[in-house]
């Protein structure tokens, strides 16, 4: 019989896991382990820090369901969403940058028309948008599918408000045959991620705020095409040096200008990166 020890544990789970057939799991299950053990041997975690851990875990599962999803908070606010989407998004120079996906995209946005409003009633100040949409040499993209999703003036996305009955700040849209979009919005504005869950107690036990620099968010599908994943954020927002999940891009800030005849306007070039034959 195998006497088991703090010296030896780590390496009998290792063991236990040497013939999981697939290799990708494998490699995955293994890693996953060593690096929990040393995590724990680091901080010299006890037992009642590892019971608060777990109950920790319990509640962001409880407080996820079909319309809000703590875990993905949870690994958002610990960079590791930004992280995932940084290693697996490397692109040609000249590619417009990948950021997080968020919780907030909701399939089947309405199908909108160039022009169209998709504020449709949210609070804000008004704002255009163009935009196109190009690949690394220059063709423009017609065609493209490009979802669109923002928070209003009070920094609150349609589903975050119950009493609506209708989608408000998004929309789908095809690009025309130069590649280009335009559409007309309410001005986006920086917003706390939701705090009343176990993810806020967290931000809080860490003194961290809970905000986001204003930005659109923009999912760019097409033929050929790696789908884009992105946002554009305002430049000059206060919390674009600490966004509370990270996503920041240099090279996704934009100017949102004053148009004489009163509201904001923003023009965007997206880069797609052509997906290989
Ligand atoms: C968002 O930008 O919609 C978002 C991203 C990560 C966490 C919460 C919100
Ligand atoms: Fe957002």
């Amino acid at each position: 019989m195998r006497n088991i020890t703090q010296e030896n544990i780590t390496q009998a789970v290792l063991d236990s896991l040497s013939d999981t057939p697939d290799p990708r799991s494998r490699k995955i299950f293994r890693g996953l382990v060593q690096h929990l053990h040393d995590f724990a041997r680091d901080v010299e975690l006890t037992e009642a820090e590892w019971f608060t851990g777990i109950q920790f875990l319990t509640a962001t599962g409880q407080k996820s369901d079909d319309k809000r999803q703590e875990f993905i908070l949870l690994s958002d606010v610990l960079g590791l969403s930004m992280l995932t989407v940084a290693m697996n998004n490397d692109k040609p120079a000249g590619c417009t940058e990948s950021t997080v996906f968020g919780p907030f995209y909701v399939e089947g946005a309405p199908h909108c028309e160039y022009g169209d409003d998709i504020a449709r009633g949210a609070v804000g100040e008004p704002c255009e948008v163009t935009a196109s949409v190009r690949g690394l040499d220059g063709t423009p993209v017609a065609n493209a599918v490009v979802d669109v999703w923002q928070a209003d003036a009070e920094g609150r996305y349609d589903v975050q408000r119950p009493e609506l009955d209708h989608a408000q700040g998004r929309g789908q849209f095809r690009t025309d045959a130069q590649g280009r979009l335009r559409f007309r919005t309410v001005l986006a504005e920086a917003y706390p991620i939701p705090v009343d869950g176990p993810v806020g107690r967290f931000l809080g036990a860490a003194k961290r705020h809970p905000w986001r620099p204003a930005h659109l968010h923009f999912m760019i599908q097409a033929p050929g095409y790696e789908t884009l994943i992105t946002h554009v954020f305002r430049e000059g927002d206060a919390y674009l040096d600490s966004d509370a999940v990270f996503g920041v891009r240099q090279s996704l800030v934009a100017p949102w200008t004053r148009r004489l005849e009163g509201g904001h306007a923003l023009h965007y070039d997206f880069v797609l990166d052509a997906r290989p034959a």
